[in-house]
């Protein structure tokens, strides 16, 4: 199933069709400033994917001369922090869509030309895949800028689909081992790899993920304010951060406000709780009186399945994504309310486990056994046994060329400007 040139030129244009959406929304001003010191000015991300895109796709799969080298210091994510990119003398917005222009006219030149066979790095159009991954990522990044921008709305997207009050409750995952990661999906990354037999008692996962009602009973218990549901850690950066609920929401007397792209509205009791961090995750699973998903127990519950024992590449198959399955690639700016996606359903019956929102899990990011580098240490490797914890599945904001039954990501426990939320698992009594 190695995706042809048609279908990867096709893939590079969706992409960029989505980055100039998220960057003509706002005018030059808002381009240039730094809406949070968390995040880059979105022009910066802007010439970074053509950056990328340059570095792999241009010099190094098609040999050819460099477009800016000049600028290559600016646009490394490695050499400069978030917050000490707005000072630095980066291209304009004007001068960033023409940089943008030229690169992509030779990486689709390069793409029309190459010779797609056996080298590791153009075997099934894997380069080509991690660039238009890599411009998603960067696409989800900038709907978080987004939503922390101040100012009125400027995106906007249909309402998801209907949730289902009947789909709750807990899925039993028999014990047994199960094929985690893979060997043969042509875009996986490195840190996906290699596929190994993972055995593991049999435990309960939540339906569905923690929704907002869910999460307002735990602060409304106090959950907050009581040190016995947190880490030592958690409970340190609850009071340093002032956490009283998920970022984003506003108290509004008895009842809870969210604002989101701009706009303030009450919040839903059945979607997805987003924006919460590792801590406050890990203190309401304690609260309910269960714990977090390790990495493997979330992927055994969205790949296995009991029929063949085989691993899916999604929890409803091995077919990508459709909108029936799942709330990906921002077409809806908001998780859908739990129960909207039974077509996405894994063989046992737990829901929405890919879209809606990342889910925190409790392992701390590492590689896998046998695992390679490829192509480059920056992209995972350097990560692996730092103080980031992975999660899984995509959120609304991520599109499904970014996510897969086995596709990692990772960030700090204390994160919450992600599009990230949780469910939990507990033991069987
Ligand atoms: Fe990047």
């Amino acid at each position: 199933m190695t995706p042809d040139k048609n279908l990867i030129a096709a893939e590079l244009e969706r992409t960029r069709a989505r980055t100039a959406l998220l960057t003509e929304a706002v005018d030059d001003d808002e381009l240039i400033r730094q809406h949070s010191p968390l995040m880059s000015p979105l022009v910066w991300d802007l010439a970074h994917v053509g950056n990328q895109e340059e570095l792999w796709l241009v010099r190094d799969v098609g040999g050819r001369d460099p477009v800016r080298q000049d600028i290559d210091h600016l646009y490394d994510a490695f050499k400069h922090a978030r917050g000490d990119r707005p000072a630095l003398p980066l291209l304009d917005p004007a001068e960033s869509r023409k940089y943008l222009t030229q690169v992509r006219e030779k990486a689709l030149d390069v793409l029309d030309r190459v010779r797609i066979d056996e080298r590791p790095l153009v075997a099934g159009g894997f380069a080509f895949g991690m660039i238009v991954q890599h411009e998603q990522q960067h696409d989800e990044t900038m709907l978080a800028t987004h939503q922390l921008r101040a100012g009125g709305p400027v995106l906007s997207a249909p309402e998801p689909p209907p949730g289902n009050a009947r789909v709750r409750g807990e899925v039993l995952v028999p014990g047994g081992p199960f094929t985690m990661g893979t060997d043969t999906d042509p875009w996986a990354l490195d840190n996906e790899r290699p596929a190994h037999a993972v055995d593991l008692p049999a435990f309960l996962i939540d339906a569905v993920p923690v929704t907002n009602a869910a999460y307002a009973s735990f602060i409304d218990a106090g959950g907050y304010d009581d040190p016995r549901w947190w880490s030592s850690r958690g409970w340190a950066y609850r009071h340093e951060a002032g956490l009283t609920a998920p970022l984003h929401w506003i108290r509004d007397g008895g009842d809870w406000l969210y604002r989101r792209f701009g706009r303030v509205s009450p919040v839903r009791g059945d979607e997805p709780v987003v924006h919460v961090c590792f801590f406050e995750a890990e203190a309401y699973a304690k609260w309910a009186g269960k714990r977090l998903p390790t990495e493997a127990e979330w992927e055994k519950a969205a790949r296995w399945d009991p029929e063949t024992g085989r691993s899916r590449r999604y929890p409803w198959g091995d077919d990508p994504p459709g909108p029936e399955h799942a709330n990906l690639g921002q077409r809806h700016l908001a998780p859908a309310p739990v129960g909207a996606y039974p077509a996405g359903a894994s063989p046992l019956g737990v829901h929405q486990l890919i879209g809606d929102v990342w889910e925190w899990t409790s392992t701390v990011f590492h590689g896998y056994p046998g695992f390679k580098v490829f192509p480059y240490a920056e992209y995972s490797e350097v990560f692996f046994g730092g103080d980031y914890r992975v999660l899984r599945g995509g959120s609304f904001g991520t599109d499904a060329a970014a996510c897969r039954g086995t596709f990692r990501n990772w960030d700090h426990p204390i994160r919450r400007q992600i599009f990230s939320g949780f469910r939990c698992v507990r033991e069987l009594a």
